[in-house]
């Protein structure tokens, strides 16, 4: 593969030396492409030796060894000329650009003539990660198909304990490694047919008008199942609790807050559902009386009275009939013994078991870790990958139920 590999400004430049190498031992080539503040941190010529061509530096320098290419539109001849691009280390001002097609340097530029994919290596002080604005311009850079290989939690530059520092150039490899792999191949269109009701993210149980009771799911898993879903031909509803993320074109989303609602959303869009994916964190419990005035701090302990809510997978299970039924399990151990249970008592094909509470992996990681376990006895491992990654490992299981 042609990679492009952008480097901007940030004490992790010189790490993008080592994943220079790294690429070209690979067996890609690379064109590095270094922006006005990636050369205050580490020189030209380094890449220059790593990679044996003229390194990119400005948008009037020309690195092509055509000699008949104008600089001036060099930057589309680079992005015709090459099938991927990865920029590590990617700062906060670099998402920014490339969230909002800002295209003020040679990089940012390129970018928006490029067309294939693109993976972003982001490094920056734990605030900056953090930001809203970030945050959001992250959201906007995933929806586009971007690959995100989400910074390390470590020490950072400034002295600080956090969320910041450049994933490990291995890390990175391996999603330019996933990258090059799915844009090998041809688009699968095997789940044409299939309508699959897919629920996702956390639900919300009201305590009170200001409060309630909820957990960390981000909806990343769910959504990433609906998003592979639909590139693989199948009609898609998404039954969503509140996340901030953006739904996938293409499918039909149904807001929903609270368990009873997602229970009520997916009876009544059952009917016309070949598949049932119920990866949505529901609440086992929610408050037995919500208080219609907010509950006020009495300075003595509260004790909440709890009451089961509907368990909607097991609901599923006990109407089953000819539709594929797959569960999710949560849980912090013994993975195999509960995945096992909740595919015989909730009736499913399958149970993806995930171990959760750990880090980067799980509940709001871009990562997941899951053990497959399938009716008749079989378990398959799929170790840890991206969200999207493992949304298709899962989906081809329906395939194997189909036969
Ligand atoms: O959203 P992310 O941040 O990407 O995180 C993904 C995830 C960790 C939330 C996801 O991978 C996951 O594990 N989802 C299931 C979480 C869960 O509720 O697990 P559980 O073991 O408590 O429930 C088992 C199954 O019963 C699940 O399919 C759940 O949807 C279902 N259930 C649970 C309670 C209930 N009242 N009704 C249900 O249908």
């Amino acid at each position: 593969m042609r990679i492009v590999l952008g480097v901007t400004g940030g004490i992790a430049a010189y790490k993008a030396a080592e994943l220079a190498r790294l690429l070209i031992r690979s067996g890609h080539e690379v064109q590095a492409v270094l922006t006005r503040s990636a050369e205050e941190f580490i020189r030209p010529l380094t890449f220059a030796s790593l990679t044996g061509r003229k390194v990119i530096t400005d948008i009037f320098s020309s690195a092509s060894p055509d000699a008949t290419l104008s600089s001036a539109v060099e930057h589309i001849g680079v992005a015709q000329e090459h099938d991927l691009l990865l920029i590590a280390p990617a700062t906060a001002n670099t998402l920014a650009k490339l969230a909002h097609g800002l295209a003020d340097d040679f990089l940012s530029t390129m970018y928006l003539a490029f067309t294939g994919p693109v993976v972003l290596a982001p490094a920056m002080n734990d605030k900056m990660w953090a930001h809203p604005a970030t945050q959001a311009n992250l959201v906007a850079l995933r929806a586009r198909g971007h690959y995100i290989v989400d910074p390390g939690t470590g020490f950072l530059a400034c002295g600080t304990l956090g969320q910041g520092r450049l994933a490990e150039n291995e890390t990175i490899l391996a999603a330019v490694e996933a990258a090059v792999e799915a844009a090998l191949q041809p688009p699968v269109r095997d789940l044409k047919g299939e309508h699959l009701l897919i629920t996702a993210g956390p639900t919300q149980e009201p305590l009170d008008p200001v409060r309630y009771l909820t957990n960390r799911s981000s909806g990343k898993m769910g959504y990433a199942l609906a998003q592979a879903a639909l590139e693989r031909g199948a009609t898609v509803t998404l039954v969503s609790g509140p996340v901030s993320l953006n739904p996938p074109v293409g499918a039909q989303v149904v807001q929903v807050r609270t368990a009873q609602e997602m229970y009520d959303v997916v009876i009544a869009n059952l009917d016309t559902a070949t598949t049932v994916i119920k990866c949505a964190a529901v609440a086992d419990y929610r408050p037995a009386a919500a208080s219609s005035e907010k509950i006020k701090k009495a300075g003595t302990p509260l004790t909440l009275e709890l009451t089961p809510t509907t368990d909607i997978l097991a609901e599923l299970g006990r109407t089953k009939g000819n539709r594929i039924l797959i569960g999710f399990a949560a849980e912090t151990g013994n993975l195999r013994d509960y995945a096992t249970r909740k595919l015989e008592a909730k009736n499913c094909d399958m149970i993806v078991a995930n171990l959760v509470g750990g880090p980067d992996s799980g509940f709001e990681s871009d990562n997941n870790e899951v053990l497959l376990a399938l009716k008749g006895g079989e378990f398959i491992d799929i170790p840890k990958a991206p969200k999207a990654e493992i949304a298709n490992r899962i989906l081809d299981q329906i395939g194997r139920f189909r036969s």
